[in-house]
């Protein structure tokens, strides 16, 4: 089957399609009871991500039960600091737990073993092979900037100043962290398109909490040099970028990465989405996956609202953010019988 099949892929071809295709972030979760399952018999999460089997079983429980036209690779972005040796630890209810890489001395304690990840590209394989023809299968990466949120300080706090604080101080440093990161990206993008992604999609969640010029800096730059290696390598692949909160600075990124395509948070304007990113871009986004938790009803009216405003342009049905795990399961039912009927 040729690829424009797929309608996902369509949407970036520029190829109108009966309805908006549609897929979530996070919709391998723990929202479904089947993925607690397979998580309760795994030694870990690292360990999900690393066996090929069960990685490719969680990728495909969402498109077994909802039937959504893209499938995201089970896997995680601190993968990459994990595969420079850099020890990374999930705690429950507490989140990712990583040792720092705060100086010149600990980046150059790094060393990059891509042989690492070979468990993430033979769970790829695996999950093309099976999954549905007209499904599209979409692997992802952490963006340097999110990566070195964690990396720098070890844990999230949401706001990330000591990360900022590094990046005014010591500059050279921070510069040759996050190239570091920004190559390592580019390859494990690759490998995965190699491995059978038809689609990538670049995580920069925490890019909101910087000002106009560290934007520029940290998140266009690198993200535009990613952008650059991975076109080089596999032309025709779309790239979609996901920086998160950066409100009117969507403009800007969407222009200078050279991404094909935004996935918008759901604060930023329909109206304003439509007016300034669609013209150059395919826009995904951006129901407000609380709304999506919390009131059925009201989801669903959002829903409809948001495919009124952007769905007779590039354009692909997905949330603000991931499905959060107290997501009743029902709700997901009900958005996707609602986008399956021809929304
Ligand atoms: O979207 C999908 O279904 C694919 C899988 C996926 C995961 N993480 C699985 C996961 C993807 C695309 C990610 C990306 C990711 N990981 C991001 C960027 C997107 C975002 O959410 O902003 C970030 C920042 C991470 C780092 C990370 N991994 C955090 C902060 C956490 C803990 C948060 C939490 O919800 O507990 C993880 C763990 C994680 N990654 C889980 C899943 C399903 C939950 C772990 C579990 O099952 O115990």
């Amino acid at each position: 089957m040729t690829t424009l099949s797929k309608p996902l892929l369509n949407a970036f071809r520029k190829v109108g399609t009966q309805r908006p295709p549609f897929w979530f972030m996070r919709q391998a979760g723990r929202y479904l009871p089947e993925y607690r399952e397979v998580r309760a018999q795994s030694s870990g999460f690292l360990d999900m991500c690393y066996s090929p089997d069960k990685a490719s079983e969680v990728t495909l429980q969402p498109i077994r039960r909802f039937g959504m036209d893209g499938a995201i690779i089970f896997s995680d972005i601190l993968v990459i600091p994990h595969a420079l040796g850099v020890e990374v630890r999930f705690e429950e209810k507490i989140g990712p737990q990583l040792a720092p890489v705060a100086s010149q001395a600990q980046l150059d304690g790094l060393e990059w073993r891509p042989e690492k990840l070979a468990p993430v590209y033979e769970a790829l394989r695996r999950t093309r092979a099976v999954l549905p023809a007209q499904t599209a299968l979409i692997g992802f990466a952490g963006a340097p900037w999110t990566l070195a949120c964690y990396a720098v300080q070890g844990k999230s706090d949401k706001e990330f100043q000591s990360v900022r604080a590094i990046a005014l101080k010591d500059k050279p440093f921070f510069a040759r962290l996050l190239a570091l990161f920004a190559d390592c990206v580019a390859q494990h993008a690759v490998a995965q398109v190699k491995a059978g992604a038809d689609i990538i999609q670049l995580f920069d969640s925490w890019s909101g909490v910087l000002s106009e010029a560290e934007f520029e800096e940290w998140v266009v730059a690198p993200t535009a040099a990613i952008v650059a290696e991975i076109r080089a390598a596999c032309p025709g692949v779309p790239i979609v970028g996901f920086p998160r909160q950066a409100g009117t600075k969507y403009k800007n990124y969407a222009a200078r990465t050279g991404v094909d395509g935004v996935n918008i948070d759901a604060s930023v304007s329909l109206e304003w989405a439509r007016r300034e990113l669609q013209d150059g871009c395919v826009v995904q986004g951006n129901l407000d996956p609380l709304l999506l938790a919390e009131d059925r009803e009201g989801a669903l009216a959002q829903a409809k609202k948001i495919i009124s405003v952007l769905a007779d342009k590039p354009f692909v049905f997905n949330l603000g953010h991931g499905i959060l795990p107290h997501t009743p399961v029902e709700n997901v039912q009900a958005l996707c019988d609602f986008l399956k009927s021809g929304a």
